[in-house]
């Protein structure tokens, strides 16, 4: 077995690797080229269950375009099983068409990705109401692994939660704060989000009982830190003590870990499905865990 580590997710690809206690090779960019990853000694893959993992995040295209030259290159070398593991999935937010004329660009990427006929898919937290529902859309076996109970675990780990509460700041969160929860036996509950524009949402206060609390904001990703701050202002309002922002992929764009600070949260927690200065929680057990199956 061999793990392929895409150029945007070199180190959780080495972790997988010793996980799965297997060879690692790095992919690798050439200077002045059209930037496609290559392999510097592919031949190595000729008969080998091989993993390529490599999450499209910014800049998407660019990190879709290396999983697509990496999974032909498998194919060409003649690999024996292929696993694409695409711990973030880029446009996985476009699950529907907003507007008419609109592509779903994750139906596109999944038509993409298929095109190259890997064996099998594995994501991480794929952005969707139900945490398996979206699956359906592949042909390929896919899989989506969460990385709540381990966010959770991290969290309590980290900062020493006596009796926290896992709050999701929308409805489509609730599966991460009660999946959150059953890891570090606690309770859950989550918050009523309307989206008013690409960074501006409102969220409704509901009837929660976390005066004097620790509150866990658990959620998929975080992008602009908008849908965080406004959640925090809520429970500060409701006299949380403590209110920690969590989620599976650290996107953080906009200037998003300042404002959530600002906005008062404890600590911030990411998973390393994207790498940042929040991702301390491994997602690399959880995917090599579920490859040994
Ligand atoms: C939305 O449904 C997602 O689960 C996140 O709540 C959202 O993508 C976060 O975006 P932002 O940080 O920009 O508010």
């Amino acid at each position: 077995m061999i793990v392929v580590g895409g150029s945007e997710s070199l180190k959780l690809a080495r972790d997988v690797s010793r996980h799965l206690d297997c060879e690692f090779i790095p992919s690798q960019k050439e200077e002045f080229s059209d930037e496609g990853g290559f392999l510097k000694d592919p031949g190595k893959l000729k008969g080998e269950k091989t993993i390529l993992v490599q999450s499209t995040c910014y800049p998407t295209n660019e990190n879709y375009m290396e999983l697509f030259h990496l999974l032909d290159t498998a194919k060409k070398w003649k690999a024996d099983k292929i696993t694409a593991v695409v711990p973030y999935f880029g446009y996985a937010r476009q699950d529907k068409r907003f507007e008419p004329g609109e592509a779903i660009s994750r139906q596109t990427m999944i038509k993409l990705i298929e095109t190259f006929n890997p064996d099998q898919v594995y994501t991480v937290d794929l952005h969707a109401h139900d945490i398996n529902c979206n699956l359906d859309i592949f042909t390929t076996p896919a899989y989506n692994i969460t990385a709540a109970p381990a966010l959770a675990k991290k969290g309590k780990e980290k900062w020493d939660w006596d009796n926290p509460i896992l709050i999701g700041p929308d409805e489509n969160a609730e599966k991460w704060a009660r999946k959150g929860s059953e890891a570090i036996d606690s309770d859950w509950d989550y918050l009523i989000k309307k989206r008013l524009g690409p960074t501006e949402v409102e969220i409704t206060p509901k009837n929660l009982e976390v005066e004097g609390r620790e509150v866990v904001l658990i959620d998929d990703m975080i992008g602009t830190g908008g849908t965080m701050v406004e959640a925090i202002g809520i429970l500060k309002d409701k006299r949380a003590k403590e209110v920690y922002s969590v989620c599976t992929h650290p996107v953080l764009s906009e200037g998003a870990l300042e404002n959530i600070r600002e906005a008062g949260a404890k600590g911030i927690l990411g998973s390393n499905t994207i790498e940042s200065e929040v991702s301390e929680a491994s997602v690399a057990p959880l995917i090599a865990g579920e490859i040994k199956n």
